[in-house]
């Protein structure tokens, strides 16, 4: 339960008489009201906002996304991105904590041609392992991977098969018992990311791969034309970490106890250069940590760059998990960036999802900011998970994702997990809208 003391009028007038909030009994209770001397909300705002630099966030996502690139929980990559943000933390003089912690044991791809092209290939869960030099054979056409689709020139081969009529490990055990080494599973329809042949609970003999529609095309006409020779290389991740970074500023003595913690998660998806997902909030918050640094703060401010989202909110549940039962109780609200700087013309709108669709003081306190600054999105309470939020929310805090999407349909921009999610769609006034709204809204609660 939390018992938050605030201080502004504004904010305590505001959680009394808004309509739209509906604090579950006794979780909220604003205990201080007292207005800054001489500064009205609109004054505190200015102060963040004037200094909010759309260039330094896109500078930032273009060191993620083009110098770094694609950032998969485990790897060297999302290593490198901790290391960048914890330097960065250190360098406004934050008090910064790297929480490491565990990750599932993964497997990798890599696919290249004999002439040396690299192709985008997914390793599904439950696929076999190759040696660290990889496998190169050349290919066999296995059809759609029925048993009659398989010769004895199947042996020795890795065999590319067709999505479509039976199921992945189908395919796969009838490729094995045929006595092919490895199988590649091409797309059926056209998606711009390789497709991941998910084998469900079963594990196979020999590695897998799941390769895009055009690859797979690519790849049978080099079977005609020069009987098609590949490395599949298959590396199982294991015993893996990933680390949370944590920047953490404490007001002095005299201030209040409560604490706001201002997410992003860091980590991408593979192939994906993640600058929607999540270069955007990461350098974001990054900005907003920078700005908040030199202000004087009466409740504490916690930016936690969380890794392995993508793998299931491993980051965020952990950092909520080492929160102690007092921590949790002093806690004023997480505000969650996740892909806050589309440029897709369509997403409009900044949606504020919560758990339960209801609003918060997180959402209350962003919607009543977002009026101050004029904001130009419409900002949209929705009902939805899937983020860092989760953790915050499943804790008994205030929590709130915000997230371009497109109003109405909710739909995200189409580079979403795809390998076009590049720096190219990414805009710097977006930035600066998030920016400014989420930055503005987490100084209202920790100012002095
Ligand atoms: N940023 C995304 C997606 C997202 C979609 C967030 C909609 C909030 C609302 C996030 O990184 C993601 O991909 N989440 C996963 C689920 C997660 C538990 C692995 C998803 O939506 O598939
Ligand atoms: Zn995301």
């Amino acid at each position: 339960m939390k018992n938050v003391k605030l201080k502004t009028t504004f904010l305590s007038a505001l959680l009394v008489t808004s309509s739209l909030y509906m604090a579950p009994a006794g979780v909220f209770e604003p205990a201080k009201a007292v207005a800054a001397p001489g500064q009205s909300a609109a004054a505190f705002d200015q102060k963040v906002i004037n200094r909010i630099s759309a260039d330094r966030m896109y500078e930032d996502v273009y060191h993620l996304t083009e110098t770094i690139g694609p950032r998969v929980a485990g790897t060297p990559a999302e290593k490198e991105t901790a290391d960048f943000i914890k330097e960065r933390l250190l360098s406004y003089g934050y008090d910064v904590e790297i929480q490491e912690f565990a990750i599932s044991d993964t497997v990798l791809g890599h696919l290249q041609t004999d002439a040396g092209n690299e192709v985008l290939v997914n390793v599904p869960a439950g696929s076999a392992a190759t040696a660290d030099t990889g496998l190169t054979a050349s290919l066999y056409d296995g059809g759609l991977g029925y048993p009659e689709d398989f010769s004895t020139e199947a042996v020795g081969k890795i065999a590319l098969i067709s999505r479509g009529g039976i199921p992945f490990a189908e395919k796969v055990n009838n490729a094995y018992a045929a006595g092919a080494v490895g199988v590649l599973i091409y797309n059926n329809i056209d998606q711009p990311g390789p497709i991941n042949p998910s084998l469900g609970s079963a594990a196979v003999q020999i590695p897998v791969g799941g390769i895009t529609k055009a690859s797979g095309e690519a790849l049978l006409a080099d079977v005609e034309a020069v009987g098609g020779n590949v490395t599949l290389t298959v590396s199982a991740i294991e015993n893996a970490t990933s680390q949370n970074i944590i920047a953490t500023r404490t007001p002095k003595k005299g201030g209040g106890d409560g604490i706001v913690h201002v997410t992003a998660h860091y980590d991408s998806v593979p192939f994906a250069a993640g600058a929607s997902d999540n270069a955007s909030g990461t350098a974001t918050a990054l900005e907003i940590a920078r700005v908040l640094k030199s202000y004087p703060i009466d409740e504490e401010v916690r930016f936690a760059f969380v890794g392995a989202e993508e793998i299931g909110l491993v980051g965020s549940r952990y950092y909520v998990s080492q929160l102690s039962q007092d921590e949790i109780s002093r806690s004023i609200g997480n505000f969650n960036m996740d892909m806050v700087g589309t440029s897709w013309e369509n997403a409009t709108a900044i949606y504020m999802n919560t758990l339960d669709g209801q609003p918060n003081i997180v959402s209350e306190t962003a919607a009543a900011t977002g009026k101050r600054i004029g904001t130009p999105s419409e900002l949209i309470l929705y009902q939805r998970g899937a983020s860092d939020h989760v953790p915050f929310y499943e804790a008994g805090i205030a929590a709130v994702n915000f997230i371009r999407r497109e109003p109405g349909t909710a739909n995200l921009e189409p580079y979403y997990h795809t390998p076009l999610d590049t720096i190219e769609f990414v805009s710097a006034e977006r930035l600066k809208e998030a920016g400014d709204l989420v930055g503005a809204s987490v100084y209202q609660l920790i100012k002095k």
